[in-house]
């Protein structure tokens, strides 16, 4: 059986006050045995890693960074190591988000470089893909994805695949109010078990947890969830609202 993961990811809002309010909200709504059949976790700014940690220690919630560099130091201005991340003691990482594909140049193999170095530092990744609207109006949704997923996931064995969640988030529908259909959503995220049991096993594939973000939210999440694929969300809109988030885990 697969364990439902709900993850939210707060992008680049919340000051370190800001963080430290809304996690302690989301702290007290959170029950411990709420997140005893549910993982959650929440993905922070990395000024607010630390703070936050210290506020969830002694809870079930996870703690997880947006981004990392591949190497553990060196000239690499303005980035962060897994190794500081592993001391702050953060769970996940999401990686190859959409947002930093596009703004910031990330590339499949870097996405692989941070891969690697994630489960390499005992950071899960949540491994981020999907297609834009002009792909999706091309059909060339499956393609896409197949490629993110296969470059990715190049020289990753098997035993490393098993840590990866993966995260499938068609960026038309980021932000964006608009959801995949159930159904869209569901045959892509089947799509990539597919995939991975190709590449893998059917061990592996039936073992690993997808998640399908874009436009989740309380009133959505329960049918997205219904979804025989689909075993977690990563949400950025309504996780920045203690009550929202906290619904979003209580599924
Ligand atoms: P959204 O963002 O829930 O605001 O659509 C999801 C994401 O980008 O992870």
């Amino acid at each position: 059986m697969r364990k439902p993961f709900i993850a939210g990811n707060w992008k680049m809002n919340n000051t370190i006050s800001q963080s430290i309010e809304l996690v302690r909200e989301i702290k007290e709504k959170l029950k411990n045995s709420d997140c005893e059949e549910v993982d959650a976790a929440v993905c922070v700014p990395a000024t607010s890693l630390l703070e936050v940690k210290k506020i969830l220690e002694g809870t079930n919630i996870k703690l997880g960074a947006q981004n990392m560099h591949w190497e553990e130091s060196g000239a690499f201005t303005g980035e962060i190591s897994p190794l500081m991340l592993n001391e702050i003691g953060v769970d996940y990482c999401i990686i190859g988000h959409s947002e930093r594909r596009q703004y910031f140049g990330e590339t499949d193999e870097n996405v692989n470089k941070k891969l690697i170095s994630a489960i390499d530092h005992n950071i899960q990744p949540i491994l981020c893909v999907g297609e834009t609207l002009e792909q999706r109006e091309r059909e060339q949704e499956e393609f896409i994805v197949k490629r993110q997923i296969l470059n990715a996931l190049e020289n990753i064995s098997a035993s490393h695949m098993e840590k990866i969640v993966i995260a499938y988030e068609p960026i038309w529908a980021i932000g964006t109010g608009k959801t995949a259909t159930t159904e869209e959503a569901n045959s892509m995220c089947s799509f990539i078990r597919k995939t991975i049991e190709e590449k893998y096993n059917n061990d592996i594939s039936e073992k690993i947890i997808i998640q399908y973000g874009g436009s989740v939210k309380p009133d959505n999440v329960e049918e997205i969830m219904g979804q025989k694929d689909i075993d977690g969300a990563l949400v950025g809109g309504a996780s920045l609202k203690a009550d929202d988030f906290t619904k979003l885990v209580k599924f």
